[in-house]
Order: C-alpha cells, then sequence, then structure tokens
C-alpha cells in the first residue's frame, strides 16, 4: 500500500429475526460483527484485489463487483478508476454474513476519507453498490455493515440501535454452500405470488422479530431461542432453507442450544445458535459434521 492510502472498515453482520420480512416492509433485528471488511484505497488505475476471496479484477469490467464499486464510487463522486483497492476480508463471500455490504461500507468510507464525504453519503453508496448485487435489497446489510451493535431495521424508519444489558454470544455455523441473495429473495417473490397464504409466514416473520424485541429487552434468552426456531421453521416454509443448513440447526439444537436458524438469504450460507454454557458442544458438534463453525459476541 502507498503512503497516500486511506482505509474503512465495514462490518460483516448476522440477522437474528426478520430476514425476507424485512423485504416486505416488516422489522428485523441485526447485529454486526466484530470481523468484517477493510478496505485500503490509493491513487492507481482501478485494480480490485481481494486475496481472501481470490478476488483480483480491473474496473470496467463487466463483472458485478466491478460496477458495484463503479456506482459507489460515481455517487461519492470520485472515478473509480483513478484508485486501487486492496480489501482485507474476514468474512466468507456469499455465505450469508453480508460480506457484499461490509465490502461497499469499508470501499465507500476509504473512499470518503479522500473527499471529506460524511456517513449519509457513505450509507447511501453503499446503497447504490447493493443495488447491484440484490436489485431490491431492504437496505439492513448496509446499515448493520456501516453501524455495528445490535439493532432494528425497517425500511421505513432505517437502523434503530437496541442497547442491551450484555452482549451476547452466538455460534455461527458454515454450510459452505454458496448462494445468491437476489435469487433468494425472488423465489420469495414469486412464492407469494403463486400462494398468496406465504404472505402470512412473512407478517408472522415480522411478528416474531416484533416478540425478539421484546425478549432482548428483558434478557430473557429462551423466548429469544423460541423465536428463532419459529423462524427457522418459517424460513424452511418459504422455501430458502436446505437440507445442510437444516441438519446444522438440528445439530446446534441436539448440542444443547436454545434455538438456532438460517440467518440472511439462505440457500446456502450460515445458520446461528443461541447456546448459553453450550456453545464449544454446538461448535464441536458442526466440527464432526465437517463444518466450520465460530463464536460472536454482538452487542459488545
Ligand atoms: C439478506 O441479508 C437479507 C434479506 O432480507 C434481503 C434484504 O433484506 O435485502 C434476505
Amino acid at each position: 500500500m502507498t503512503e497516500n492510502a486511506t482505509a474503512g472498515f465495514g462490518h460483516g453482520k448476522v440477522i437474528l429475526l426478520g430476514e425476507h420480512a424485512v423485504v416486505y416492509g416488516q422489522p428485523a433485528i441485526a447485529a454486526g460483527m466484530q470481523v468484517g471488511v477493510r478496505a485500503h484505497a490509493s491513487a492507481g488505475a482501478g485494480s480490485v484485489r481481494a486475496p481472501a476471496w481470490q478476488l483480483d479484477l480491473q474496473l470496467g469490467d463487466d463483472s458485478p463487483v466491478a460496477t458495484a464499486i463503479d456506482r459507489l464510487c460515481q455517487r461519492l463522486g470520485v472515478a473509480g478508476r483513478s484508485l486501487d483497492f486492496w480489501l482485507e476480508a474476514e468474512v466468507p463471500s456469499r455465505a450469508g454474513l453480508g460480506s457484499s455490504a461490509a465490502m461497499a461500507v469499508a470501499i465507500a468510507r476509504a473512499v470518503a476519507a479522500r473527499t471529506g464525504a460524511g456517513e449519509d453519503d457513505v450509507l447511501a453508496a453503499a446503497a447504490a453498490a447493493e443495488a447491484v448485487f440484490h436489485e431490491t435489497p431492504s437496505g439492513i446489510d448496509a446499515a448493520v455493515a456501516s453501524r455495528g451493535g445490535v439493532g432494528r431495521f425497517d425500511r421505513d424508519t432505517g437502523w434503530q440501535a437496541i442497547p442491551l444489558n450484555r452482549p451476547i454470544e452466538l455460534c455461527v455455523g458454515l454450510s459452505g454452500q454458496t448462494r445468491q441473495t437476489s435469487d433468494l429473495v425472488s423465489g420469495v417473490a414469486r412464492l407469494c405470488q403463486r400462494v398468496p397464504v406465504a404472505r402470512r409466514l412473512i407478517d408472522t416473520l415480522g411478528d416474531l422479530a416484533r416478540a425478539g424485541m421484546d425478549a432482548l429487552a428483558s434478557g430473557d434468552s429462551e423466548a429469544l431461542g423460541h423465536g428463532f426456531n419459529m423462524a427457522h421453521g418459517l424460513l424452511s416454509g418459504l422455501g430458502v432453507s436446505t437440507p445442510e443448513l437444516d441438519a446444522l440447526v438440528r445439530a446446534a439444537r441436539t448440542a444443547g442450544a436454545l434455538g438456532a436458524k438460517l440467518t440472511g438469504a439462505g440457500g446456502g450460507g450460515a445458520v446461528i445458535a443461541l447456546a448459553p454454557d453450550r456453545a464449544e458442544e454446538v461448535l464441536k458438534r458442526w466440527r464432526s459434521m465437517g463444518c466450520y463453525g465460530f463464536l460472536t459476541l454482538v452487542g459488545k
């Protein structure tokens, strides 16, 4: 990295409750992880490198990542091709952990550090990039990537931080299956069109997110765990789980988790489990299935 490099960070995320329903105006609860993406921008010619993702591209090619970064830079009034970007990625890509939003926020911050643009511009630029990947994003991924902590998000009011009495430890398990958020979101939209009762599942997912806020406020882990379990069932009903995600969720519950569910768009990606006192057992069981898991402390 050259001396004039500027840097920015975006958090990786987990959605606790309300994924997919948030696209339809329902509330969701999300948390930023300590890990994410750090971007470095320096004067250059439009190269983008992220060794952890085996990503090495040139702005101007027709890949979605190049298009997204070009749009983001345009939104911040900068020619992307006048900069080089180096990304240190601590979250896997396309795994339901908000890698694309973390990347967009990190790059937007690294660019904003050169132009003096404020956080509102950063968020708008990240949203423009997210629209390339996800077509109709609710905005939750960009909000949590920029804000971190635990928060409630809906399309009308945006992000509202939820203060916690103490942080919550979550187990995150990776299925190893990659997927495209936009495919999952359009699959749910098609289902809702063909089978109108599916909309009731969406509304109930919103109710579970509302109940989850009460559980967080009162520190009721058991209620939150039940919420995770019910949400996983409804998300399966919407067709976004997979046999691998179901197996990870079952294994976590067998290991003593109070609740477990897929997190993010589904179709592969990751699950989360709430397992106070049983977290090591959950990780061990996932390992015995050949799946990688880790702990994340949210709301710190
Ligand atoms: C993806 O992290 C969350 C979804 O609800 C899509 C979105 O909100 O844009 C599946």
